[in-house]
């Protein structure tokens, strides 16, 4: 008897325990789940474009230039009226991976769900959970676009996105890929959406590629940014990241500097909203996917080191070469005469892709405008290059950036004049190359059968925070 009533005593306190425990359990898995989806959210830089400058987390209203007007990020945060509150998993789900609002219309594809369109059913359901219990709701309302009827017309966007974006399709990996590998892939062509910059666009502004079976479009380079260039990730030695290591590439995504670079421009946004967050497992793969992808043709040879323009300026001996004299007076005392920089602090320009690329606009731009180097948690300094808009004239930066395209071995068309200077100073006009120009009659092509949003310039360029936000 006594023993019965113990034993149903016992039962019914383990009982409690077990309830106990499970619920235990079941917040953990919440809380792992949301911690997951915070750092998918990391993964895919949401925080990036879904905060104004200086605004709140989340809660939309960053501007992003398009030819026919403005278009606004919106509110991502859980509130039920102003953001996503009401949306349900697949409603999320649809917005995320196919690109479709909550009301059936299509999002313009400033929002990279064409890349987001790989992302795995678990990463999505980790992201929803983040977004609607780790996040917190802001009522603020979104803003309208800036765009006039018909063009401000959503349906030509359903029509882009049947024909320009890949039907969504959780990634998976070539059988045989080194699981890292594959992971890296994942990361790259997923959720990171790296390709939204560095993969050349087409007619229609659809990146030309969404993986390495795209041939060599895919990470090929991309066109111009809100004036900046993001190079090719493919292994070219001159143009690409042919001669850097798998660790320069661990240390530029997590710190923003090698001892051969700088983070700047739209990638300094990248590297401080985003990558320098990524675990470095997870870096380590993206480092080890993009130097495994299949070698492009070298557009321009090799690169080697020529001595004869450091002796010039030692003994300065360049008197008769406007652009030596210039880069002697602003820039060596940072840049040093052998165009090496100094490590970590200034990069070199020497045999540096950015200096060399076809489309001289990012280099001229950042010698008109300047820049900061983002302080990460990695490294914490910021350092600064000062802008030459009111120190040096038109024809002066154009000198001066010649001089660098074709210094110390770089082998760059020296041509920059004081007029694509002047408009790039004053209207803000990215340097017109052959390529470009080619697009814009393409474009208009484009037009005549289809009256859709995009022209010439579009370029689904959001405003920079330069990594400087308090909300970061
Ligand atoms: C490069 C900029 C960019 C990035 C990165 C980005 N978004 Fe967006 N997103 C936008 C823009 C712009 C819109 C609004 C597009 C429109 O109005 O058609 C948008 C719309 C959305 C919508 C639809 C909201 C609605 O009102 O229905 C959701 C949901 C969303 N984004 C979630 C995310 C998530 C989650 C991430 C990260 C995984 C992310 N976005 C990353 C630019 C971005
Ligand atoms: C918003 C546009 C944008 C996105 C998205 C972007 N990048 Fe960039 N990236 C740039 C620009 C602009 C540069 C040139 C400035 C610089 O070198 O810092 C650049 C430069 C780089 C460089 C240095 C290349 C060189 O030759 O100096 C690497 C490496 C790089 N990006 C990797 C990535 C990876 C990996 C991703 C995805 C996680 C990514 N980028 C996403 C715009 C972007
Ligand atoms: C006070 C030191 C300083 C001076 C002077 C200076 N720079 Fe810089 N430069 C920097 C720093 C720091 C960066 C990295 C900026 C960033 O990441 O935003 C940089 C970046 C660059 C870059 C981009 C390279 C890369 O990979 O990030 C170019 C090109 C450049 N400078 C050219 C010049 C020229 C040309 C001059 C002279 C007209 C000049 N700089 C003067 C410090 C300087």
């Amino acid at each position: 008897m006594m023993m019965n009533r113990l034993k149903a005593a016992l039962g019914a306190v383990t009982v409690g325990l077990l309830a106990g425990t499970s619920l235990a359990h079941a917040q953990d898995a919440d809380a792992d789940l949301i911690k997951q989806g915070e750092y998918v959210a990391r993964l895919g830089d949401c925080v990036a474009c879904h905060t104004a400058l200086n605004g709140q987390k989340f809660a939309g209203g960053l501007s992003i230039k398009t030819p026919v007007g403005t278009i606004y990020s919106t509110n991502i945060t859980p509130d039920p009226t102003y953001g996503i509150g009401t949306y349900t998993l697949q409603e999320f789900d649809e917005a995320v991976r196919h690109g479709i609002r909550k009301d059936g219309s299509t999002l313009y594809p400033a929002m990279p769900y064409p890349a987001f369109s790989r992302m795995t059913p678990e990463d999505i359901k980790a992201l929803y959970a983040y977004f609607m219990h780790g996040v917190e709701p802001v009522a603020q309302k979104n803003q309208a676009e800036d765009i006039t009827w018909p063009l401000s017309m959503r349906w030509p966007l359903s029509i882009w996105r049947t024909m320009f974006a890949p039907a969504p399709k959780a990634f998976t990996p070539a059988p045989g890929t080194d699981p890292e590998i594959a992971r890296g892939e994942y990361l790259v062509t997923g959720a990171g959406h790296c390709g939204a910059c560095h993969t050349p666009r087409g007619f229609a502004m659809q990146e030309k590629a969404f993986d390495a079976a795209g041939g060599p479009d895919f990470l090929g380079g991309g066109g111009v940014i809100d004036n900046w260039i993001a190079p090719s990730l493919r292994n070219d030695p001159v143009v690409g990241l042919g001669r850097w290591s798998e660790d320069d590439l661990y240390q530029f995504l997590k710190s923003g500097r090698t001892d051969h670079s700088a983070v700047f421009g739209g990638m300094a946004d990248v590297v401080s909203w985003s990558t320098q967050y990524f675990t470095d497992a997870d870096l380590h793969a993206m480092a080890k996917y993009l130097k495994s992808l299949p070698p492009v043709p070298p557009a321009r040879g090799d690169y080697t080191y020529d001595a004869s323009t450091a002796q010039a300026l030692d003994s300065g001996s360049v008197t008769d070469n406007a652009g030596a004299k210039i880069y002697l007076e602003q820039c060596s005392a940072c840049h040093r005469n052998d165009g090496g920089g100094v490590a970590r602090m200034f990069p070199p320009l020497a045999g540096n892709s950015v200096v060399v690329t076809d489309n001289p606009t990012s280099v001229a731009h950042i010698v008109v405008a300047g820049g900061v180097l983002p302080p990460t948690n990695w490294a914490p300094s910021a350092v600064a290059m000062p802008g030459y808009k009111t120190i040096l004239s038109d024809q002066q930066i154009a000198d001066v950036v010649n001089f660098i395209r074709s210094a110390w071995g770089n082998k760059a068309p020296a041509n920059v004049t004081a007029a694509d200077i002047q408009h790039l100073r004053m209207d803000n006009a990215p340097i017109p190359t052959e390529g470009w120009a080619n697009a814009t009659a393409a474009t208009a092509t484009w037009g005549l059968f289809m009256p859709q949003p995009y022209g010439a310039g579009w370029t689904f360029a959001p405003q920079t925070h330069a990594g400087v936000d308090a909300a970061q």
